[in-house]
């Protein structure tokens, strides 16, 4: 089944995404110490229009990219843009029906804050099968912090997305529900835009 909630708003994402929160696309280009050399398969997940690929496939010279996406139009984007290398696998498909194996980094770059908190655990699920043994997961996404400012400009996202999501969400989901699924551990962490947004690299252990 195809996602067609971002038909509206993928002409136009990125301009509102870079004028509402400049920061989304600067912890989306934090990789911490990960060592490219290491990196061979990686996968990005609600990858969206595409504009990390650029800076992905500048880091990883080695690695193949899985460009997971399940909006129709956001694929599209990516794929007018980056559909000519052969470095790039693109699969239109949701997060929790990704079937993987040996990932070495898994990024999820502003997806889990759109997942709904009872998916969570399927989603989990679907990453840890796919990501190796001491791979990698680089999260970026908002957290949220509990003053007025932070708290009105998490509103003013939810209200953006209102009409691509269908529901109004006031708040993130508990990244607990995804993170307490399997063994990891914090590997490195920056923050950005007053801590509002946040760039994580955690190591997956698998026994
Ligand atoms: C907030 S946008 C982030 C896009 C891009 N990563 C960025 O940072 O600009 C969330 C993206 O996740 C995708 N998405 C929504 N539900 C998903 C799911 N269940 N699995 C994978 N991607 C999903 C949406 O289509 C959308 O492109």
């Amino acid at each position: 089944m195809r996602f067609v909630g971002y038909r509206l708003v993928a002409p136009f994402y990125e301009t509102m995404r870079n004028f509402f929160f400049p920061s989304i696309s600067k912890a989306q280009r934090e990789f911490h110490r990960l060592d490219p050399k290491l990196v061979t398969k990686l996968a990005v997940v609600g990858g969206g229009s595409g504009d990390i690929l650029n800076p992905l496939l500048e880091k990883f010279k080695n690695a193949t990219i899985y460009f997971i996406e399940p909006s129709e139009s956001m694929m599209e984007k990516a794929k007018k843009r980056f559909g000519t290398s052969r470095r790039i696998f693109f699969k239109e498909e949701y997060m929790e029906d990704i079937n993987l194996e040996d990932i070495d980094v898994m990024v999820l770059p502003f997806v889990l804050d759109i997942i709904p908190e009872r998916k969570m655990k399927a989603v989990a699920k679907s990453v840890i099968v796919s990501v190796k043994h001491k791979g990698f997961i680089l999260f970026s996404d908002f957290v949220q912090k509990q003053d007025a400012f932070s708290k009105l400009k998490m509103l003013i996202l939810y209200l953006i997305f209102l009409p691509f999501r269908g529901k109004l969400q006031m708040s993130l989901p508990d990244y607990n529900l995804f993170f307490g699924n399997f063994k990891h551990k914090l590997v490195s962490e920056k923050n950005f835009s007053n801590k509002t947004v946040t760039s994580r690299l955690y190591q997956v252990y698998k026994d």
